[in-house]
């Protein structure tokens, strides 16, 4: 087990840049209901239909991830890889036990800001998206808004903790950071917890004829081409920083493409993480291959068979990274 000990985060001193190789993982050769008002517009209700797959409505073709039951329930399963990776924890600012008031910007379906709710209940909780997708059976301290993180924040109150997760390609991620900012009390927190691409391998095992690595670098060409590179998440601190942040820390963590690792925890996040892919990779690609690269549907239908089939290669020793990292708004 000591050889694995760097499975545990790898934490960079203040703004500094994490060392995303730090943590190296050893291959198993063994075995190779909303709070929506009803007076609410119904047009938020009529998404697009595009390709089979449903899309946001309000500030339509802004996001291109899709927002149905598929797409919901694999938010479902990805928050639960997040508990399994953050061993059972929502977040790892040091917020304040009696936290007042949260944001959760992008909150999807919803699940972090209810468990948040139920582990916090003196908090006031507040979850907005552009997706009305969010539950109506809820704690009475989570409240829901369909909300376009990207228009100027406009809240009553000022926050504790502002908490966001796998909005790549969703905001800008510098404004964004500045927006909480001045939404924040003073001492309160932002923490951001987002997946980068290009997907790594470290033993060569993974090469550029994968169909793998080719759909990570296509995905991360079409994220630039519309302004939102895939890559931004390991430069999140140096920026925190840059807007006014204190206490940036950048905490790293490995999700394994499969089970090929030897050691327990990572061969547990390698399973759902080839979970969450194979049921993901249709709806993060779609859109991202038709509407920017100009590929045909069935083009990109064809492509992922060959990318599902090297995402359960166990001989290829491929992994997302994971990246949390948060600060302090000055006292
Ligand atoms: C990948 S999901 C993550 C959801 C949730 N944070 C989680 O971790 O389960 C990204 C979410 O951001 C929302 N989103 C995208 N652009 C947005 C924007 N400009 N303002 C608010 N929400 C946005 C999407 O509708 C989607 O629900």
């Amino acid at each position: 087990m000591a050889e694995h000990a760097s499975i545990s985060p790898v934490a960079t001193e203040q703004g500094q840049k994490a060392p995303t190789q730090g943590t190296h993982l050893v291959a198993d050769e063994s075995d190779a209901d909303s709070a929506i008002g009803d007076d609410d517009d119904d047009s938020i209700r009529q998404y697009r239909v595009e390709n089979g797959r449903t899309y946001h409505s309000y500030k339509d073709g802004q996001y291109a991830y899709p927002n149905d039951e598929a797409e919901a329930n694999r938010l479902d399963l990805q928050h639960h890889l997040y508990n399994l990776t953050l061993d059972g924890k929502l977040f790892l600012a040091p917020i304040k036990k009696d936290s007042q008031n949260v944001l959760d910007v992008g909150t999807g379906t919803g699940l972090w800001a209810i468990e948040f709710a139920d582990e916090h209940p003196s908090a006031v909780v507040i979850g907005t998206d552009l997706s009305p997708i969010q539950p109506t059976f809820l704690p009475a301290n989570v409240t829901f808004l369909v909300d376009d993180a990207k228009e100027p924040w406009v809240f009553k109150e000022r926050f504790d903790f502002i908490h966001t997760r796998q909005l790549h390609c969703a905001v800008e991620e510098k404004k964004l950071m500045k927006q909480a900012l001045r939404n924040l009390k003073p001492g309160g927190w932002l923490e951001m917890q987002e997946t980068s691409t290009p997907i790594a391998c470290d033993d060569g095992t993974m090469t550029p004829d994968h169909a793998v690595h080719k759909w990570t670098h296509f995905m991360l060409e079409a994220s630039k081409r519309i302004g939102q590179s895939l890559d931004n998440p390991p430069k999140y601190a140096e920026w925190m920083q840059g807007v006014g942040f204190v206490n940036v820390q950048h905490v790293v963590y490995k999700w394994p493409c499969n089970p090929w690792p030897k050691d327990k925890k990572h061969k547990t996040l390698g399973l759902w993480t080839l979970v969450n892919a194979q049921d993901g990779v249709e709806g993060f690609t779609m859109a991202m291959f038709t509407r920017v690269l100009g590929w045909q549907p069935e083009e990109v239908q064809s492509f992922l068979v060959d990318v599902r089939k090297d995402l359960k290669n166990k001989s290829i020793h491929s992994y997302v990274t994971v990246n949390i990292v948060l600060g302090q708004r000055p006292e």
